[in-house]
């Protein structure tokens, strides 16, 4: 099919129909010239936008320039079509503290706080800027955040970084709802790409939300990360009522039980035969759910993961929650505590990372990153 568009209102990798698979990484800026910074990020949208198109990162590429120059791409997509690539960058709170960047700092764009629960490892949180590459091939992705990383070589350096094989969400009604890792449909419920009226009320930074010096924002979108440990191992050996009682959805269809159908509307008051809500007062959907949260929705764009083992015989897999929103303090904030407060799947996780970036608005024509921000 034809490549993703690179330009346009807002970036790629948002909306997009969710791919297969994700390579994102949350890098530092080691330099302390702010010219250096501006011109990686003006170089970053050359390439992203060639890459994009299945293009290499730069004139030349991988053998354009004879045996004695060096390649200006890595060369590992080179037989490769584009497969549906989005390269989506956004900034982390700590950037802004930098480089004369004070008076662009959006007022959302601070640390989240702690939650109940948390396990976080600095290790894997946080960043002055992140670069979440998004194809359905992985060689593709790779390929995408290996080469902006090369040129950006003296200027940033990678913090961690996360390999997604699966989506766990659908953004669009024309996509099947893929499933997680306890083997429950994820997705269902999620703001999709063709509800406009929704994007623009949960999704989409408005002008409003950003005044001043941070008006750059307006059209972006907050991306906020959770790199959440799934102990597979405890959740296998549950029955199946009790993981279903989990979600508050059942695991064939995915309907909301006490419904038949995956779409089927979801009904609070919905009783089983004891008497009992039919889905049950800890559920996920239900405390995550617009009605128990003053309306308060995101989209979600999470994928699976599996890092090896963790040590101690167990794989060491989960979910690398990604969700965009317009604002984390006011939606993802309120919902987490929810879930951490009550959500019966926390017997089942564990949240050991987190990072918040603003992830700026779409490029026009001639624009880039780097005189977008400065
Ligand atoms: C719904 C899984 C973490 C927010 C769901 C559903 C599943 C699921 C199976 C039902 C289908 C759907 O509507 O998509 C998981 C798993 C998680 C996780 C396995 C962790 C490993 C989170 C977190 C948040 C979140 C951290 C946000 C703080 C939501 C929301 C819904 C949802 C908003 C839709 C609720 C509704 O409107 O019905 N999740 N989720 N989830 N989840 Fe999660």
């Amino acid at each position: 099919g034809a490549p993703i568009a690179f330009r346009g209102a807002h970036q790629g990798g948002i909306v997009t129909p969710a791919q297969d698979r994700m390579h994102f990484v949350a890098l530092d800026v080691v330099s302390e010239s702010a010219e250096d910074l501006q011109a990686m990020l003006t170089a970053w949208t050359r390439a992203a936008e060639r890459m994009t198109y299945g293009a290499e990162a730069a004139p030349g590429g991988a053998v354009g320039l004879g045996p004695y120059g060096v390649p200006t791409d890595t060369g590992e997509a080179l037989d490769l079509p584009p497969a549906n690539l989005t390269i989506t960058i956004g900034y982390g709170p700590s950037l802004f503290e930098r480089f004369g960047l004070d008076g662009r700092k959006p007022e959302a764009l601070h640390d989240l706080p702690a939650f109940m629960g948390d396990d976080l490892d600095p290790a894997t949180s946080g960043g002055d800027i992140c670069i979440q590459a998004c194809a359905d091939d992985p060689q593709v992705a790779v390929h995408a955040v290996r080469n902006l990383i090369r040129l950006g070589f003296g200027v940033v350096a990678v913090r961690w970084s996360q390999l997604g094989f699966g989506r766990t969400s659908s953004t669009s009604v024309a996509q099947k709802t893929p499933r997680n890792l306890f083997g429950f449909k994820d997705g269902t419920n999620n703001v999709k790409a063709e509800d406009a009226e929704a994007l623009a009320q949960h999704v989409w930074v408005a002008p409003e939300d950003v005044p001043g010096g941070a008006a750059w924002m307006a059209g972006g979108s907050y991306l906020v990360a959770r790199r959440i440990r799934m102990h597979i191992e405890v959740w296998d050996r549950t029955n199946l009522q009790e993981q279903q009682d989990v979600f508050g959805r059942g695991k064939l269809e995915g309907e909301p039980l006490g419904a038949k159908k995956e779409f089927d509307a979801i009904d609070f008051s919905a009783t089983r035969t004891d008497g009992l809500p039919a889905i049950p007062l800890t559920s996920h959907v239900r405390l995550a759910h617009a009605d128990n949260l003053n309306g308060v929705r995101i989209l979600r764009r999470g994928y699976n993961f599996t890092d090896g083992s963790d040590g101690q015989g167990h794989l060491n897999a989960g979910l690398f929650f990604v969700a965009f929103m317009r604002d984390a303090h006011t939606q993802f904030v309120p919902m987490q505590r929810a879930l951490a407060a009550k959500d019966g799947l926390n017997e089942y996780i564990e949240h050991t990372g987190s990072a918040l970036f603003a992830c700026p608005p779409g490029l026009a024509d001639g624009a880039d990153w780097g005189t977008q921000l400065f």
